[in-house]
């Protein structure tokens, strides 16, 4: 028979019963599916009430980041990320970052955007006018719907409004400016603009469609920034290195986006250890890096009086520590319980810190010696796991790729076999 992935009520079967369907559209082993079942810290129940459809989990390694000093607090950083090298490059920077007191943060402060487009207006300037006028008004029926932030000292804060050209004419686009405190925010800032579109279109005389957060979190914007000095970073070619490393990036949005795609590193498995959105975060930072028109480094990096080198990271993080996976996943909870932090601004700042760590150790290696003897060196022992190594082979055959310079699966194969033939005599081939 035909194998369709046309599976009417799939939704309504059981996450085991689902599995079972998905095991024999994919012809997957007994084992590779209770690979996939085998969920960890999660129950099964709980996986289910997650996401749509569940049939087990996809787990991730959860490493820790040592060495973080952070407005003079000690941080241990938990990320969840499947790359090698990360969490090491991040602590080794933080290291050197500690010398001259580590990373300073501040932030603007945990506001969100909520869009409402209203299309169809005639005079669109003076509508534009019209909704500022109402601001009050608006800001209290946003307020209204959401009482327990309010009581928290959030909720909605100001309204703002401009004239976009579009191919079918005009639109007003009215921002609710929301102060979410501890929460990411998407769900109160979704529900507040549904809210005042019905009163937004009757004072404008125009139609509203879209009612929904902006990820281009730019009043939620995070701060960090530390000094390295010469001498623990390897002298002033080094410190010149990574200025010029900055540079490059700063000039040109083919290195930008490797550039950014390293601070993203850290700050990525950070936000998946605590359970936070990160496609919400990517998407934020990549639209903050070409705020200007021109796509650019998040992080710049100058040199002071000392000659020490400073660097400096600007990103918008919205994070949350209330509602989401952040409460309902126990590692995210437990990840949260090992950052310590209060606040979800507290979150984000460390969170920053963590990517101006990540670039920094990344343009240090690639200034120097480049990424890849470090990056091998790492790999080559997965390498040599995958090729079947055990004990103290993993490390024999490891050091061997990594001498050859052939960190790969054929190459770990065959020096598994001699190795393992030198140390069998009997086996030994003439
Ligand atoms: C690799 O995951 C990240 C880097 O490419 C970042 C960079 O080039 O700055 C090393």
């Amino acid at each position: 028979m035909e194998k369709t992935s046309r599976i009417s009520g799939f939704y309504r079967l059981s996450p085991q019963e689902r599995l079972n369907a998905v095991k024999e559209f994919a012809g997957l082993s007994d084992e590779e599916a209770s690979i996939i079942s085998s969920t960890g810290a999660l129950k099964y129940e709980q996986v289910d009430r997650m996401v749509e459809n569940v049939i087990g989990v996809m787990p991730i390694p959860l490493g820790v980041a040592v060495n973080f000093l952070i407005n003079g607090k000690d941080y241990l950083i938990p990320m969840a990320i499947e790359e090698p090298s990360v969490i090491a490059a991040a602590s080794n920077a933080a290291r050197m970052a500690r010398e001259k007191g580590g990373f300073r943060t501040s932030s603007t402060g945990p506001f969100m955007r909520g869009l409402i487009q209203v299309t169809g207006v005639k005079d669109p300037y003076s509508a534009r006018f019209v909704v500022l006028a109402e601001k009050e008004k608006i800001m209290d029926m946003a307020n209204a719907v959401d009482p327990v932030l309010v009581k928290f000292g959030g909720g909605c804060k100001d309204v703002e409004a401009y004239v976009k050209d579009t191919p079918h004419g005009p639109i007003l686009v009215v921002h609710l400016i929301v102060d979410c405190r501890d929460a990411m925010g998407a769900n109160a800032v979704n529900t507040m603009a549904e809210t005042v579109a019905p009163y937004i279109e009757k004072a404008t005389g125009g139609r509203v469609y879209l009612r929904i957060i902006s990820n281009l979190a730019d009043r939620r914007l995070m701060r960090a920034r530390a000094v390295f000095a010469k001498e623990a970073i390897g002298g002033e070619e080094v410190v010149d290195g990574i200025i010029k490393a900055y540079e490059f990036a700063l000039v040109d949005p083919y290195r930008a986006a490797t550039h950014n795609k390293g601070i993203m590193n850290g700050i990525s498995a950070v936000t998946l250890a605590t359970g936070n959105d990160t496609r919400a975060i990517e998407a934020g930072a990549h639209a903050y890096a070409a705020i200007t028109g021109t796509y650019r480094p998040l992080t710049a990096y100058e040199k002071n009086a000392d000659g020490d080198l400073v660097g400096t990271i600007e990103i918008p993080l919205a994070v949350g520590l209330v509602g989401g996976a952040t409460a309902s996943h126990p590692t995210a909870r437990a990840n949260v319980k090992i950052l310590g932090v209060k606040t979800a601004t507290e979150l984000g700042e460390v969170m920053a810190a963590v990517g101006l760590a990540q670039n920094f150790a990344a343009l240090r290696a690639l200034a120097t010696e480049g990424i890849q003897r470090g990056h091998m060196q790492l790999h080559s022992r997965n390498v040599a796991i995958q090729a079947g190594a055990t004990g103290e082979l993993i490390d024999k055959v490891a050091e061997a790729m990594v001498r050859e310079k052939k960190v790969r699966a054929d190459r770990a194969k065959e020096l598994l076999e001699q190795f393992k033939r030198q140390s069998s005599p009997g086996m030994r081939t003439p």
